[in-house]
């Protein structure tokens, strides 16, 4: 995959590389949430699937947009903060979530979690078709992570790294 990552957009790191493995074998229609550069959707693009890439600022949705047409893939990019412009539903919805609480992530929108991952849990079975599946990085590291997991009913594990300080794991649900 060619990416190029704009100033001030997320640059695809571990997190990204793990939520993406964990998507190595999902098809159908895609929805890459708080998507960056689209490093995610692209992949799931290259596969064939098709992807809607949506984003909280212009600069990513561009970034987005031009990284669709340097690999030749058609995606949707488009600005929503989480699902507020989202319609309909996908097959899969993909969220490498800003996963951390601590001081020094305050005010970085990349980062912080400023309940943006609670949100997600709570609304994305909305957006998902029957049978369709979610998923979310979250992170031990969260000062909410244990609220969070008891939100979780009906997610499991699929995939988790231990990083220097903490573990991040990709859940994930199948809607029913
Ligand atoms: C850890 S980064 C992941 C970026 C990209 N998906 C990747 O893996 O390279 C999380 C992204 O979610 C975005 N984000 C935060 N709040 C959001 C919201 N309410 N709606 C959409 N995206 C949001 C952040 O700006 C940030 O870039």
């Amino acid at each position: 995959m060619k990416l190029v990552v704009f100033d001030d957009v997320y640059v695809p790191a571990e997190d990204s590389h793990l939520l993406s493995r964990a998507l190595d074998k999902e098809s159908g229609s895609f929805l890459d949430v708080g998507c960056g550069s689209g490093f995610i959707g692209i992949r799931q693009a290259l596969k064939g699937n098709s992807v809607d890439c949506i984003y909280i600022s212009l600069i990513a949705v561009k970034n987005a947009c031009w990284n669709g047409l340097l690999n030749n893939v058609d995606i949707r990019a488009y600005y929503s903060d989480l699902f507020s412009n989202v319609r309909g539903g996908y097959d899969v919805i993909a969220f490498n979530s800003p996963y951390l609480s601590r001081e020094t992530e305050k005010g970085d929108v990349a980062t912080e979690d400023n309940g943006v991952v609670g949100r997600f849990i709570e609304e994305c079975g909305n957006y998902l078709n029957k049978g369709g599946r979610a998923y979310i990085v979250v992170s031990t590291e969260n000062e909410n992570y244990e609220k969070y997991i008891g939100m979780m009913d009906g997610w499991e594990v699929v995939g988790k790294k231990e990083l220097f300080f903490e573990r991040v794991e990709v859940w994930r649900k199948i809607k029913g």
